[in-house]
């Protein structure tokens, strides 16, 4: 009888064309959803390495340099040996606010959407009190603070319709001063209320954070610190050494994945009480 019933089941899937579905392996390899991600003063240092995180991690990575061109197109050159079509340059000196919104649009126009924007550029020097003249000032405050506020209003329409969020690389010195760099100090301590206040601007669709990092690379050229300097740094930190850059881009990874938080600021920087 058993065999009676599976000779009438071939039968029919011979000669009926009876047969049943097996599912068959999809064919078409789909392209990984990608995210974008263009970021200031990228071409070395700490922006470079948050570059480079982001790149693991599957963003396009809009690098943005100013003097920079040569680190920065070897960087873009890198990156697109390990992924083809997933990094591009931009040439801008941040001080020049005005074409902001073109800077913007020639960027987003590269791959056709933004979903985060890392302030990282930044103009460090002293400031000694009776020294500090208003164009000292304006330079300390033009890359610290006023060029992410635009950036960021440039950037809002693009990252609104991608839900995006903003990330600025402020400073445990917005919160505690640095002798002898008030100027840089009050800027980096601006950039924190415009996290706090873009943030509630931009609510419900775009998230706004900032990282405050300790040492992390040391300053280069004149602002170069002795060994005596660094000591007394480290001191002051639990964790008793200088960090990396690869913190700052951690916390990076970290803050644009993080869908509830907003309006926030993590320090990095070794349990060194920023405030
Ligand atoms: N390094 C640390 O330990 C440390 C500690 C606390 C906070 N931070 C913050 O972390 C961020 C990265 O630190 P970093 O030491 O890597 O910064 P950095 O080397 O001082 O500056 C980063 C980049 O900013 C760009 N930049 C300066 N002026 C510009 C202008 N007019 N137009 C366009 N870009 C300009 C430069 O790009 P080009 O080279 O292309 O000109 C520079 O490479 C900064 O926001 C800094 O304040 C760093």
């Amino acid at each position: 009888m058993v065999f009676l019933l599976k000779g009438i089941k071939r039968f029919f899937r011979l000669f009926l064309g009876f047969k049943k579905e097996k599912p068959q392996p999809i064919s078409v390899v789909l392209p990984k959803a990608y995210r974008v991600a263009f970021i200031t003063g990228a071409a070395r240092r700490v922006g470079a390495q948050i570059a480079r995180a982001l790149h693991e991690n599957d963003y396009k990575v809009l690098i943005h340099c100013h003097r920079s061109t040569e680190e920065a197109e070897q960087l873009v050159r890198e990156l697109n040996a390990i992924r083809p079509d997933s990094a591009s340059v931009f040439y801008h000196d941040l001080s020049k606010v005005e074409v902001f919104p073109a800077l913007m649009e020639q960027a987003v126009n590269c791959w056709g959407k933004l979903h985060l924007l890392i302030n990282n550029a930044s103009c460090f020097f002293s400031t000694p009190l009776e020294q500090t003249t208003p164009l000292l000032w304006n330079n300390l405050m033009a890359i610290n603070l006023k060029a992410p506020f635009f950036l960021s209003q440039a950037a809002w329409p693009y990252l609104k319709r991608e839900e995006g969020n903003i990330i600025n690389i402020a400073d445990i010195h917005a919160f505690s001063p640095l002798r002898r760099h008030a100027v840089y100090s009050i800027a980096k301590a601006g950039l924190v209320m415009a996290t706090q206040a873009l943030a509630k601007e931009m609510a419900p669709f775009v998230r706004v954070n900032a990282v405050a990092p300790g040492l992390v690379l040391l300053p280069e050229g004149e602002n170069a610190l002795t060994a005596e300097q660094q000591l007394k740094i480290i001191e002051k930190n639990y964790l008793k050494r200088i960090g990396m850059p690869l913190d700052v881009a951690q916390a990076c990874l970290y803050l644009a994945n993080a869908n509830y938080v907003t309006g926030q600021v993590i320090e990095v920087a070794g349990g060194r009480r920023g405030r």
